[in-house]
């Protein structure tokens, strides 16, 4: 089990946690792909009469949170996050929620927060942006942990970097997102939001990292989820929905 977080996701969250609001300049698709998450729970909640659990890995500074609480009011969720610094800032974004006690938060790391977690207890598991960061070792002890925590019927929802199984054009593609900083970041004299942002994308592409589409959907049927689904690819990001089978 991996209860450390690497090092550049301590880097992630102290420079850029506190410079969230770029992403929309610097990757606007990972704003949109939050987006996708939230209507892809409430599409799934639509026939709920009750209220609806969702565990939420990775909250960050609240960017999927909110996409999750806007797109129904059915969901009561647990929003997961080892880095105080994002969690903190979701905190203060989404208090309204909280008071409500629609949102509560976790500062314990993915694994051992669902280690923690009941047994088909949850409708929904909704991640966006956290999944690639893992080592794939402990990614694979996630997904069979998520697969645990939810009850037959139940969705795992993920707007991720999933990259390419084609090599090349995956290559093209991170070298373009490269430029497309070059673009952005020197006008607005964040050279060292930069510099982070492309030190992480060499841990997004190591090959202990790398979460590449055949594999990790592969994955997913491994650890017994079916209707698994890949949809909205828009470059190396992707929503990626599958469901434990009714029983
Ligand atoms: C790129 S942010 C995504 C935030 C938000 N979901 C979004 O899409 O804007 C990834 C988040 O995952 C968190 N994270 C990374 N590794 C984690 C782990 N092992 N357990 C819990 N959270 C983790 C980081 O602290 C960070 O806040």
């Amino acid at each position: 089990m991996m209860t450390e977080k690497i090092p550049f996701d301590a880097i992630f969250s102290g420079v850029i946690g506190q410079d969230y609001e770029l992403l929309n300049l610097i990757c606007p698709l990972a704003t949109q792909m939050s987006q996708l998450v939230g209507l892809a729970a409430a599409d799934y909640a639509v026939q709920a009469t009750e209220n609806v659990n969702v565990v939420e890995l990775g909250g960050g500074t609240g960017i999927t949170t909110l996409a999750l609480l806007s797109a129904s009011d059915k969901f009561n969720i647990l929003s997961i996050d080892n880095e105080p610094v994002m969690q903190k800032q979701a905190k203060q974004h989404l208090d309204e929620w909280v008071k409500q006690e629609r949102l509560a938060f976790c500062g314990d790391d993915a694994l051992t927060a669902l280690k923690n977690i009941a047994t088909s207890s949850v409708e929904i598991v909704a991640t966006a942006y956290t999944l690639h960061n893992f080592l794939n070792i402990y990614r694979k002890e996630v997904i069979q942990e998520i697969y645990r925590i939810l009850k037959p019927g139940g969705q795992f929802i993920n707007g991720d970097r999933y990259a390419l199984d084609d090599l090349d054009k995956q290559i093209r593609l991170i070298q373009n997102e490269v430029s497309g900083y070059f673009k952005v970041l020197p006008q607005l004299d964040k050279l060292d939001v930069m510099e982070h942002w492309i030190v992480h994308l060499f841990s997004d592409e190591s090959e202990n990292h790398i979460m590449r589409e055949a594999v990790a959907l592969a994955e997913l049927s491994a650890a017994g989820f079916s209707q698994i689904n890949l949809t909205n690819r828009r470059e190396v990001n992707a929503l990626v929905t599958a469901i434990k089978p009714e029983l």
